[in-house]
């Protein structure tokens, strides 16, 4: 939820600024903005929409000053218009904002009251017009960036400007991450390493409560309570330099190529498939010691942890309890006796999954996550971190990153069976062996079954309402299939337990709802096939996800099948996730959607 980016350099600032801004857009594209400092003077360009909006801005009217911040918008306080765009000015101040500053109103109250005007609906105003109010008061823009952030109650990264100060940048953070990049004699600020990484890969990340002075060559960290402190400098990964789309059309088109990699990267990290046995890592959450697990998670990561529940309670015999993290946050749940808590998220910046986290931590629960982002917040306060190897994802519409938390899953389910001894030496040979075929069959599915799915997308882009439907783990490929279409294509799509048909969804289907069935030939495939013919007998139009036995097993009419290969039921889900990704996708492309950055949402959501 927006993007932050601060540069302190020796060039020309506003283009650099722009840059990392694209790097930044994934998490939000409402707005956009830049201020720069020059000859000691402020002045900014803002625009409505995405940041190409901003670019024609500054083609037409560019900016100087080697100094300056900028910022992507995902609205929450006031509509996406230019004057709600950050940076927000207030006599000499500048800042731009990451998160929500909950008492804004009762700040906003005073100032007014003290005679203050404010001029957007934004709740990131309040912090310009206290530090210029403190600065009025004779404060200087140290001391008035320390009284501010005591103030403040909620979640903010934060990067200030003070007109007159052409040497520095100050920069804040509670809660939302952000990053200091240091380079020669020039330093930087961004919501992530991505933004950073054209410039340096030499980073640190603040803590929360922090805050930073930075100048030219030097930056200065204090906590909260004004102590100058010391943060670790790491590298940031190689591969966030290598964030292009290449020769796809969408970053989310890469994304589903890119799967039978990563996938593969990702369970070598847990499974050694030389021995046919999984790593030490996977049992790191000491599940022998255990007698049950929570899994928090929010959206297409809390499906990840729903595959996960099925095959941990499979296979390894574990009670897992899941929920999205939104509600576990807030369940005030008793958590008695020997339990751990295993978080999900590609980001590893989710409020409401970070929050969850905390609950847990705070009770006494031992922490483990599945992060994509190993410097992230969650990754840094769990007690075990389980790292996805998917590389960045940047479509908003999560796809590698999913199929990579769910190896991890797999990989922790064997891991679980033998530690708790539900799975004898041979069963965990098999199913290492079914995991290591992976790669390899996404790879020849992508490429067999993209044609078929590209036609019919045509076809299901006629539509104003899907069902999905499956049982097992095939529900929770349908909640990820709808989740999916509804995302990018904005289709309406709702998905079933299959099972559940009869229970109120039979009533909605008529010839203008396509229903997906998601049914392989598994210890479901007769119920699900039940469901069907009910679907068929209502004038229901099924498209029929299956396999070659599936295929052979059912002979009923539909608009259109789509068979996969026979493989081993464990495995299944990873490969029948491909069909659903290319056809939200190719729906999306056709009906001409934006769909790397589909309205209203955004990659990173750091509030709630
Ligand atoms: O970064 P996280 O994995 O914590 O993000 C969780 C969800 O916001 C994310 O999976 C979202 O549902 C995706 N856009 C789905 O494609």
């Amino acid at each position: 939820m927006c993007g932050i980016v601060a540069i302190i350099g020796k060039h020309r600032v506003a283009p650099l600024l722009v840059d990392a801004l694209k790097r930044l857009e994934y998490r939000g594209y409402d707005s956009a903005g830049v201020a720069t400092l020059q000859d000691g003077m402020l002045d900014r360009r803002r625009a409505e929409g995405k940041l190409v909006n901003l670019e024609k801005v500054l083609a037409e009217n560019p900016l100087g000053g080697t100094i300056g911040i900028g910022h992507t918008r995902w609205a929450t306080h006031g509509a996406p218009t230019e004057n709600n765009a950050h940076p927000h000015f207030c006599e000499g101040v500048a800042v731009v904002h990451n998160g929500i500053i909950e008492n804004f109103s009762e700040i906003r109250d005073q100032l007014t009251s003290a005679g203050a005007h404010f001029s957007t609906e934004t709740d990131t105003e309040v912090i310009a017009q206290l530090l210029a109010s403190l600065l009025r008061s004779g404060k200087t823009p140290k001391e008035a960036m320390q009284a501010t952030l005591s103030s403040l109650k909620g979640a903010y990264a934060l990067a200030v400007l003070f007109e007159g100060e052409n040497e520095q940048i100050m920069g804040a953070r509670n809660g939302p991450p952000l990053a200091i990049g240091h380079g020669d004699g020039e330093m930087f600020i961004g919501s992530d390493a991505i933004a950073l990484s054209p410039f340096t890969d030499d980073i640190t990340y603040l803590e929360d409560g922090d805050w930073a002075i930075l100048n030219r060559d030097h930056v200065e960290i204090f906590n909260a309570d004004g102590n100058t402190v010391q943060r670790p400098r790491s590298k940031a990964s190689s591969a966030y330099a290598q964030v292009e789309k290449g020769n796809y059309r969408h970053f989310m088109e890469k994304e589903i190529y890119e799967q039978p990699e990563v996938i593969s990267h990702t369970l070598t990290h847990y499974i050694d498939f030389a021995t046919g046995k999984v790593r030490e890592v996977s049992s790191q959450l000491d599940f022998a010691d255990i007698d049950s697990l929570k899994i928090a998670a929010c959206g297409s990561a809390y499906l990840a942890g729903q595959f996960g529940k099925n095959w941990l309670e499979r296979y390894a015999r574990l009670p897992v309890e899941i929920d999205v993290a939104s509600e576990f946050r807030y369940r005030e749940m008793p958590l008695p006796g020997r339990q751990a808590a295993l978080f999900v998220s590609q980001s590893g910046e989710t409020a409401d999954t970070l929050a969850s986290l905390r609950y847990c931590k705070n009770n006494g629960l031992r922490i483990g996550s599945i992060v994509n982002v190993r410097e992230s917040t969650i990754a840094r306060e769990s007690d075990v971190v389980f790292p996805t190897l998917a590389g960045p994802e940047i479509g908003v519409a999560s796809t590698k990153a999913l199929t990579c938390q769910m190896s991890v899953f797999a990989a922790l389910a064997i891991g679980a069976g033998r530690a708790r001894n539900t799975l004898s030496e041979a069963e965990e040979k098999d199913m290492v062996r079914s995991l290591s075929e992976v790669p390899r069959i996404t790879g020849s599915v992508l490429h067999q079954i993209q044609p078929q799915l590209e036609i019919l997308s045509r076809e299901l882009s006629k539509f104003h309402n899907v069902l999905y439907l499956g049982r097992g783990n095939n529900y929770t490929l349908a909640l990820e299939g709808a989740l999916k279409l509804k995302e990018i294509s904005y289709i309406h799509a709702e998905a079933y337990a299959a099972g559940e048909l009869k229970h109120g969804p039979i009533a909605l289907i008529d010839e203008n709802m396509p229903v997906i069935v998601i049914a392989p030939h598994d210890r479901h495939f007769e119920k699900t096939v039940s469901n069907m013919q009910e679907v068929a007998a209502r004038g229901g139009r099924i498209i029929f996800i299956t396999d070659e036995n599936g295929a052979r097993a059912s002979n009923l009419e539909t608009m259109a099948t789509i068979v996969l290969p026979n493989v081993d039921e464990f495995i299944m889900p990873l490969i029948f996730m491909l069909p659903i990704q290319l056809l939200a996708y190719h729906t999306a492309v056709f009906m001409g959607t934006d769909v790397d950055q589909p309205r209203n949402l955004a990659k990173s959501v750091t509030v709630e």
